[in-house]
Parts: C-alpha cells; structure tokens; sequence
C-alpha cells in the first residue's frame, strides 16, 4: 500500500497512470478518438479529457483550493455519467468536442499542477475532510486506473480497422473437469475498518455476516459452457461474432476463433439465466467473500491465496495482458477452498444488489461515487479483471453495474444451496 507520505510513490503511481492512459488514447485512430462504440457512453475524447480534470478539479481546486486552468473546458470533462440517462446522452452527442491538440494542451497543464501537488502539497490535514488521510490524492489515483478498464471495453467494441495492439494470445485448454466445493457455515468479514488505509465509501464499515453452507464451481463459467446455452436460444454476448456459422471472440484488440476454455464475458442477466438454466445460482456477495478469503479453520485471509501482496502469480490481472487466459491457469492464487480464479480473469457477478453497509456515509471528496447508484437495480461484482489495476485488489473493493449491461468485463461462476450439486 502506498502511504501518503511516500511523495515519490504517490508522484510515481500518477505518472504510471498517465502513461497507461496515453499508451490506450494511443491505441486509437484518430477518426476513433471520437467515436462513442456503446450507446450512452461518452466518445474517448471525452475521457482524454476527463482524466486529468478530475485529477485537477479534486485535488488541486476542491481539496486545495486552487483556480481553474479553464472553467468551461473543466465543467465539460468534470463528470461521466451512467449509461440509463438518455436525456444526458442526447445532449452529450451534441457538444462540439475540442481537437485532441486542444485537449492535450490543457492535459499537460492540469497533469502539472495534479504532479506538484503530489510532491509538494499537504495532502493529509486532519482539519480538512477533503484530505483527511490523503482521501483526495488517493481518490484520483484510484480513479484514474477504473477508467483505464471502462476504456478497454469501449477499445474492444471497436471495429479492428480503428484501433491497434498487440496480437492475443490465443492459448485454449481446459483443466480437468472438476465437481463444485462444499463449503461449511461459518462467517466472512465484509467491508474494511476505517483508518486502515483509503478505501471508497461504499467499503466501510466492515462488518461479520453468518453465510450458510452452500457450494460453488472451482472454475468460471467458459465460453464453451455458455455455447451449449446460446444453442439452446439464449443471444450470444456482444463479445461473439458469428461468422460462417462459427463464433469468434472480440478481444481487446483483436478477434480469434471462440477460446472453449476462456471464462464468458456476460451481464449479471445474463449470467442468472444461464445459472439457473443450468442448475445453480450465482454466489451472492458474502459467499464470494467466504469462497475467495475464508479457509477450512475459520480463520480469513486477506486474499484467495493468502496474505502476500498480489503478484502476476496469483491472477490474470493488472495487464498481465489485456484479453482472459483458460481457466484455472493461476494455480498459485487459488483459495483455500481450491476455487480458483476469484481474483482476475474477469470480475465476477455476484446476485447482492449495490447497498450501502451500515455505517456508510458519501465521502467528501466524492460524494456521488456509491451514492447515485444504491437504486436496487445495480449488482456487485468483486475480483479483478485482466484489466484491473493491482492498486483495486483488495478484499473489500466492490465494483457494480446495471444487470443488464453486457460490456463488462465480467464473468460468473455458480452457487449452489446445501445438498444441491450439478445435475
Ligand atoms: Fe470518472
């Protein structure tokens, strides 16, 4: 964990994230940079923009209370917005976006100011909510690496002829078959306690809950197991390409004939049809917890494979590469249940609706972050994808998304209750 006072990590953390944001505007054509590849998304000059802003509009202008570089440009790239406003996403469309030569000169300014903050700047005061623990330096160093995922899988809607990188690797080989594990009563710890370190909102307050014995799959969902599904009617999901009567797969960058052996990216719908198609049910979020941290002696981890701090070993994620891996390909990180994959390879569904925990309260940094989403109608998911930083695996860490949005990276294994095992 990067302490606040350690001013090189923090500067160092950034500059990481710039590069990475870079390195995907980079990956685009020109004529991509304003293309908008999901309805109700912004085009990608929207977050070349919004990136640095609101690093600069946190940290340096709220927290800081620094002036504007250019209030207009700032209020224009200050926000993204959830997919269900279409009134937002009309009017969004409408705007007559800068050149990316105009964007990038107020990047390099706002980046300046976000770089000397870091390195100069009081961050923690306990006397100011906005830097209490260094909330807001670390809320844009966070944020930044979410968005590098939400860019990814705007990347992977593009045609091929609009974006450029590296071939996937294509590797498809299935572990042998495996029955699903029998895990016992007992507790999991949700959430995290307050003065541990940053964490959002919606991670606090940590808190035990009883799970029952249930059972779950050792391995996700593949494509291989959810084409049985769609031959029996289901759509196939937005990452398929039927060609030739044959699927192929949509990589990040590329399309390969369908890996059998890779986990299926699908909504959390999608993912509760197939379960229940298929006998099971998915995991609701504290059987997650007790499949990914709990252990045989009742004791919990701080991560599937124990306490060591995440490593390219344990998971396919923090861009080990951009695309899945066969399942069961990270042996290392298995949990203590031998259920492998719960962190990286894709985030994983889970069937608790997002709600705050007892405690909560918006931080005020960001008050908005969890607070516009508590509606019942957005899922948990946990885990990590490919495409996750390793900066966001931790325990608590709670991603979510509307059931029926299909673009995550997001794959689902299944639950079962007591006694039920796989037909
Ligand atoms: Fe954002």
């Amino acid at each position: 964990m990067t302490l606040v006072s350690d001013r090189a990590g923090l500067v160092d953390w950034y500059r990481t994230n710039r590069a990475r944001s870079a390195a995907i505007f980079g990956s685009l054509t020109p004529s991509a940079y304003y293309a908008a590849p999901i309805p109700l998304r912004h085009p990608f000059v929207f977050y070349d923009g919004h990136l640095p802003a609101f690093s600069y509009i946190v940290l340096h202008r709220r927290a800081l209370g620094g002036a504007p570089v250019d209030a207009e440009m700032e209020a224009l790239f200050q926000r993204g917005i959830d997919p269900a406003d279409t009134d937002i996403a009309g009017r969004l469309r409408r705007i007559d976006w800068p050149s990316a030569d105009a964007v990038r000169g107020l990047v390099a300014r706002w980046d300046d100011a976000v770089i000397d903050d870091l390195a100069h700047a009081k961050l923690d005061d306990p006397a100011n909510p906005l830097l209490r623990e260094g909330e807001s330096a670390f809320n844009i160093l966070e944020h930044e690496p979410m968005h590098h995922e939400t860019l990814l899988y705007l990347v992977a809607q593009l045609p091929l002829d609009a974006k450029h990188g590296p071939v996937p690797d294509v590797r498809d080989v299935l572990p042998p078959p495996s029955e699903p594990v029998l895990i016992p009563a007992g507790t999991a710890t949700l959430g995290v306690r307050r003065g541990a370190g940053f964490a959002w909102d919606n991670e606090f307050d940590e808190h035990v809950v009883a799970v029952d014995a249930f059972a779950i799959d050792v391995h996700d969902v593949t494509n291989g197991d959810y084409l049985a599904f769609v031959r029996a009617g289901a759509s196939p999901p937005p990452f398929w390409i039927e060609r030739d009567g044959a699927y192929r797969l949509r990589t990040v960058f590329g399309e390969i004939p369908l890996p059998a052996s890779w986990p299926v990216y699908v909504s959390h719908d999608e993912a509760t049809a197939f379960a229940a198609w298929s006998g099971g049910r998915l995991p609701t979020e504290p059987e997650y917890h007790r499949a990914a941290f709990g252990a045989p002696d009742g004791s919990e981890r701080a991560y599937p494979w124990g306490d060591a701090a995440p490593t390219a070993a344990h998971g396919n994620f923090d861009f080990r590469r951009y695309d899945p891996e066969p399942i069961g390909s990270s042996p290392a990180g298995a949990s203590a249940w031998g259920v492998h994959d719960l962190i990286g390879n894709g985030w994983e569904w889970t069937s608790t609706p997002f709600a705050p925990f007892d405690g909560f309260a918006p931080m005020p940094s960001y008050p908005v972050y969890s607070n516009d989403f508590f509606d019942g109608k957005h899922y948990v998911m946990k885990g990590a994808s490919p495409v996750t930083s390793h900066h966001l695996v931790r325990r608590s860490f709670r991603n979510w998304f509307y059931a029926d949005y299909r673009y995550m990276f997001a794959t689902f294994r299944r639950a079962y209750d007591q006694g039920v095992t796989r037909p």
